[in-house]
């Protein structure tokens, strides 16, 4: 499976431009698509499973144009809204029984064992029975991947699925992800927490007001960082006056005072340590770089 995107711009009516001059080339594997708020991860994924038409520029899945195969594309894509829920009265196994149905999967018996099949691989077999409105947040993300699933997807498009989640769910909601990922199809997860993508997936682009400001592996971020994260030592009535000159990754309390893990060209006037980045550190030093400031969420200590 192979997605090719060049030059793809989208404006909305009456609007600024939410994507601009994006070129990606996603391949099997898992690929994390990473940014902020308002980044245009959402109207990226509308667009590659269809559902929003680009200003300009060109898709391609496998060779085929979007445009021109609108069809055939969007029986290979599966997709899980970044708004999915259900306040379905029906029971979980109904409600995929239904949506089978409606796929196209006539057949009674087959329709059953793929939903159990499907019920069993995203862990929501026990709760079969009990109405899909009831189920918590993180089942009904999990009943929304099975959903996405049963057109048996070459393209699965997932967008925010860890919001809301508590830590568990969303370690389990990951794994869940990175075990339905193969080679012969792609994932495309967005998110704006560093820690979803870290382990998972194979390459990431970081997207920011519109536009790719990084693509390549999650190795690749961490060492476009090296030399730009330092530890200083700071006394408490420091901390104000660091906090405004650098941002400021983490600040751990100490005997006297903090130690403060920042992003900085360099460090000037004080004591400061080279420190190996990781990717949340990564990510920051991006977005800073560009200057759009450190309004940078890494997750609810997920790190
Ligand atoms: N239907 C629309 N009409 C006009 N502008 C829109 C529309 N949808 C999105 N936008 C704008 O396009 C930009 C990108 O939005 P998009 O929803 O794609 O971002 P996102 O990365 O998914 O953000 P979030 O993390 O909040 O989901 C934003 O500035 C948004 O306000
Ligand atoms: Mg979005």
């Amino acid at each position: 499976m192979q997605i090719t995107v060049r030059q793809l711009n989208k404006r909305y009516p009456g609007g600024k431009y939410a994507l601009r001059d994006i070129d990606l080339e996603i391949g099997g594997g898992m690929f994390g698509l990473l940014g902020p708020n308002g980044a245009g991860k959402t109207t990226l994924m509308r667009i590659l499973v269809t559902l929003l038409k680009p200003s300009s520029g060109e898709v391609l899945v496998n060779g085929m144009d979007l445009q021109k195969y609108r069809r055939e594309i969007r029986k290979l894509v599966g997709y899980l809204p970044q708004d999915f829920t259900t306040f379905s009265k029906l029971a979980v196994w109904e409600f995929l029984d239904y949506v089978a149905a409606l796929s196209g999967v006539r057949e009674k018996d087959i329709r059953r064992d793929k939903v159990d099949r499907l019920l069993e691989d995203v862990g929501l077999f026990d709760v079969r029975d009990r109405r899909a409105g009831k189920l918590s947040g993180g089942m009904k993300r999990r009943l929304g991947i099975a959903q996405t699933l049963i057109g048996d997807p070459r393209i699965m498009v997932v967008d925010e699925p860890t919001v809301g989640l508590d830590p568990e769910e969303r370690l389990r909601f990951r794994n869940l992800v990175a075990d339905l990922s193969r080679q012969d199809i792609i994932i495309i997860l967005s998110t704006h927490i560093v820690g979803d993508i870290s382990s998972t997936c194979s390459n990431v682009a970081l997207l920011n007001a519109g536009k790719i400001v990084f693509n390549g592996s999650p190795d690749e971020l961490v060492a476009a960082a090296a030399g730009h994260v330092w530890t200083i030592s700071a006394l408490d009535h420091e901390l104000d006056q660091l906090r405004e000159r650098y941002p400021v990754i983490s600040s751990v309390p100490m005997e006297h005072g903090y130690q403060l893990r920042v992003v900085a060209e360099q460090v000037t006037g004080r004591a400061a340590d080279p420190a190996d980045p990781n990717l949340e550190d990564a990510y920051i030093c991006f977005m800073q770089s560009l200057g759009y400031g450190a309004d940078v969420d890494a997750g609810n200590g997920g790190w």
